[in-house]
């Protein structure tokens, strides 16, 4: 052995207790770990540091200064209850993106966001000749509903349409229809506010939904088509 203690102890003689190698040996090691008390290693700390820097940062960047009304995209306009698009918001719109938005808000449940519709129940929109048919039909649709019989795209349905015109205002509706008649394949041209106005003034005694047969006659009426087409020409 040439560790030094043990040539010190031999210079001081072994009798005598090495109380200085025994202090040394404690100084040396560390305490040994006890279970449950282990040191926390400094990366640890580190990475918990660093989180809460960021988390601050995060919440000071992000949070909207605790606001409530930040996420809340648009306010909603009209009686509360009804999910209706804004015609409060002012300024020039994109009628697509809007009526992209209250399509969303309003027709997937039943024509689905792929506006395909379900089989049997629900009748698509996308590629339905009712839909990139003549602008009167389509809005007439829109403002009273349709029910019973009805052929889309050589399938047959019966069902309810709900009626929109206590929900939307004729931007929303002339809005939505825009988007159905140009959701690709679909390219037909878009339809004004004016037109839905007119449209609604018109049947503004009509409660009830409309009917396949109807519309059909409405189609091809003469009377009808030359009153519609005088008032919506923009
Ligand atoms: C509660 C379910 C439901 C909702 C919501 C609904 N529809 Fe319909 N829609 C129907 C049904 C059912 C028919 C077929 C009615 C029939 O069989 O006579 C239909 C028919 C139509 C038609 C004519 C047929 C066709 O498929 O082209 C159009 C256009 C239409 N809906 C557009 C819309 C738009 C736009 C909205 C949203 C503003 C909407 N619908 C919301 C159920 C719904």
């Amino acid at each position: 052995m040439t560790d030094p203690t043990s040539r010190e102890r031999q210079a001081f003689g072994a009798a005598e207790p090495d109380v200085e190698q025994i202090h040394r040996q404690i100084v040396r090691e560390l305490a040994d770990p006890a279970e449950g008390y282990e040191r926390v290693p400094v990366f640890v700390w580190v990475t918990i540091t660093t989180l809460v820097f960021w988390a601050g940062w995060y919440v000071g960047a992000r949070g909207g200064s605790f606001d409530t009304q930040t996420h809340v995209e648009y306010a909603q306009a009209g009686p509360p209850g009804a999910i209706a698009g804004d015609s409060a918001r002012k300024g020039p719109v994109d009628a697509i993106a809007e009526g992209k938005r209250i399509f969303g808000a309003n027709c997937t449940a039943c024509h689905q966001s792929t506006g395909l519709g379900i089989a049997g129940a629900f009748p698509p929109v996308v590629g339905s000749e009712w839909v990139t048919g003549p602008e009167q039909t389509v809005v007439r649709i829109l403002l009273n509903g349709l029910n019973g019989p009805l052929k889309v795209k050589g399938a047959n349905y019966n069902a309810a349409m709900p009626a929109w015109k206590e929900a939307l205002t004729d931007d929303d509706i002339a809005h939505v229809i825009t988007y159905i008649r140009q959701w690709s394949p679909n390219a037909a041209p878009a339809v004004s506010a004016a037109t839905v106005g007119t449209l609604r003034k018109q049947y503004e005694s009509r409660s009830g939904p409309w009917t396949e047969a109807e519309l059909k006659a409405l189609e091809s009426a003469p009377a009808a088509a030359a009153v519609t087409t005088t008032t919506t020409t923009p």
